[in-house]
């Protein structure tokens, strides 16, 4: 079995935890992409909350109609793959870029279901660089101070987010209380999200794998 082909075998599965008549939230990169196509092909979604522009043309294009998180109250199940997850479904996220957002819509939902491949699940979070959405005009500081925190951030070239921001991608850390970190990250002045979702981890995790879908819950 592939990676893609793990990816998909865990958008598949993810399909089976919605509802028909059901407002999904939808997240961003290659594995939410084949949740897009499972959403799609199944029809029982009402509409989406889209985590990026990306996401929301894609939703689009399969016709499945794209809400404004303002316009719903609130809904049931986002899907969202991830870079890294631990075994505590904390996860770090956003090597898409996409994080700001995909934190938001994760925030609004009552259940978060992170669907990955069997590579991204790790034991201590931070061999995947830690992206930073930062405000461009305190890129240094922010910078100056995240190494101060231990941390090796480096600007994300040519890359600007959908919420006209910078990245800082946070290489050399080993991040044993996640929670915490993503705590004193977010206390930076000028960084507007940090990738770290452990304060609201995911509920379920499923991972496909060369022997099946495996499921975990928090
Ligand atoms: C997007 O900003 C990210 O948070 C993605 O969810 C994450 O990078 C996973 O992407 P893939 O599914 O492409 O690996």
């Amino acid at each position: 079995m592939t990676q893609d082909e793990m990816k998909r075998a865990a958008a598949q599965e993810a399909v089976k935890y919605l509802s028909k008549g059901d407002v999904v939230g939808v997240g961003t990169g290659s594995t939410a992409n084949y949740f897009i196509e499972e959403l799609s092909k199944w029809g029982g979604a009402v509409g989406a909350i889209a985590s990026s522009e990306a996401t929301a043309s894609r939703l689009k294009s399969c016709g499945i109609p794209v809400l404004d998180l303002n316009e719903v109250d609130e809904f049931g199940v986002y899907v969202d793959g991830a870079d890294e997850i631990n075994h505590k479904l904390e996860m770090i996220k956003g090597g898409g870029g996409a994080l700001t957002r995909e934190k938001i819509v994760a925030a609004a939902a009552q259940t978060f279901i992170c669907i990955v491949d069997e590579t991204k699940v790790v034991d201590v979070l931070g061999r995947f660089p830690l992206p930073v959405e930062v405000i461009p005009m305190a890129a240094s500081y922010v910078l100056r101070t995240i190494s101060e925190l231990g941390g090796d951030p480096q600007i994300r070239k040519n890359f600007v987010t959908d919420n006209g921001n910078i990245i800082l991608d946070v290489h050399g850390l080993s991040i044993e209380n996640a929670a915490e970190m993503e705590q004193t990250l977010n206390n930076v002045v000028g960084a507007v999200t940090n990738g770290l979702f452990a304060n609201r981890p995911a509920n379920i995790m499923v991972v496909g794998g060369k022997s099946g879908v495996q499921i975990a819950r928090a």
